[in-house]
């Protein structure tokens, strides 16, 4: 233990822990840059998580990351969007900016496409609003972490955020205004049978702003092209929302395996994906894909018994797969977003 963490672990007095999901992108995802609808699932068991401690008078607005090997004292003049977003939290909040010490973990893999970003940028500012006895909604919530995802992505579409702040199943729609603001439509969608689904992890990290960007210059120099791969995504995001809404897993199958195919003309797959997509395919698994921005990351695959799910498992890890995990999303009803 070194002395910067001897002294925050001396903090006492009052604590406020705060949890967020990890994500899924179903189907849609680089489209969903572009205006295409996409369908995002929030992970239950998949979490980030925050714990805000009063500090020592003087100790300042200190971040502390032991995933990350990181300990920090927020400086106004970084280039730091968690530090940023603590203070711009505490700005909405009306807080004072006081000696406060947070602590960020998760158990979702780093730069994997699951959203470990969003989801620790949502627990502190949740843990934030705890600590200050206030609530904020989950549209609050997520507009301040867009904020700060943009400092890591330089273009999100904002469905990471919004799927998280959320934590329900959402269909979601990006579009610009008359104004030129980035507006989203979101709908919570109908899953009428449990998802039973097999991540499979590359163990590649690969920043999401690096296979954005690359989508973006290439769709800049071709622009028809890549247009016309978005729209045949944002055509398998609409039947995927009535595979889920009506319980048809075969059907759905086929669906996700036409995206990875489209995400491989896009040019955000990798071998390694490849790999592990084949891999569940042969293993048993109704459909497979790559999930998130690509390059690395993780797949997912759809199973539709135990015998499947464990075969599928199995077959990941022999075909490389760093780390494997199991989760089911639950059937749902239709209702409105969490409510302000
Ligand atoms: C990343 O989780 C999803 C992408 O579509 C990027 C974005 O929507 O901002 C690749």
């Amino acid at each position: 233990m070194n002395a910067d963490f001897a002294t925050m672990s001396s903090f006492s007095a009052d604590i406020a822990t705060q949890s967020a999901p990890g994500k899924l992108i179903l189907c849609g995802e680089h489209a969903v840059v572009y205006g295409q609808p996409a369908i995002a699932l929030p992970l239950a068991d998949i979490r980030a998580y925050a714990q805000v401690m009063v500090g020592t008078p003087g100790s300042g607005l200190r971040l502390y990351a032991p995933d990350l090997g990181r300990e920090w004292i927020v400086d106004t003049n970084a280039e730091d969007p968690l530090g940023e977003l603590a203070l711009a939290t505490l700005h909405a909040l009306n807080a004072p900016h006081t000696d406060l010490a947070l602590t960020l973990s998760a158990t979702i893999p780093i730069a994997s496409g699951m959203g470990s970003g969003a989801a620790i940028a949502t627990a502190m500012v949740r843990a934030l609003a705890d600590w200050a006895g206030q609530s904020l909604s989950p549209a609050e919530v997520s507009a301040l972490v867009y904020t700060s995802e943009q400092r890591y992505h330089g273009t999100p579409s904002g469905i990471d955020n919004t799927v998280i702040a959320y934590e329900q199943p959402l269909w979601f729609v990006r579009h610009t205004t008359a104004e030129q603001q980035i507006v989203a439509d979101i709908e919570p969608i109908t899953i009428a049978q449990p998802l039973t689904l097999v991540i499979g992890d590359t163990g590649i990290r690969s920043a999401t702003r690096l296979p954005v960007g690359d989508v973006r210059r290439r769709w800049q120099a071709n622009p028809h092209y890549y247009e016309d791969l978005f729209t045949q995504v944002g055509e398998l995001s609409r039947a995927v929302r009535v595979a889920l809404a009506t319980g048809d897993l075969v059907g759905l199958g086929p669906l996700l395996n036409a995206n990875q195919t489209l995400l491989e003309m896009i040019g955000v797959s990798s071998p390694e994906l490849e790999r592990l997509v084949a891999a569940a395919r042969a293993a048993g698994a109704v459909g497979a894909k790559l999930s998130g921005a690509g390059w690395g990351g993780v797949m997912v695959a759809l199973t539709d018994s135990t015998d499947s799910r464990s075969a599928v498992t199995t077959a990941l890890r022999k075909a490389g797969a760093v780390r494997v995990l199991e989760t089911t999303v639950a059937a749902t009803s239709k209702r409105s977003p969490r409510s302000a």
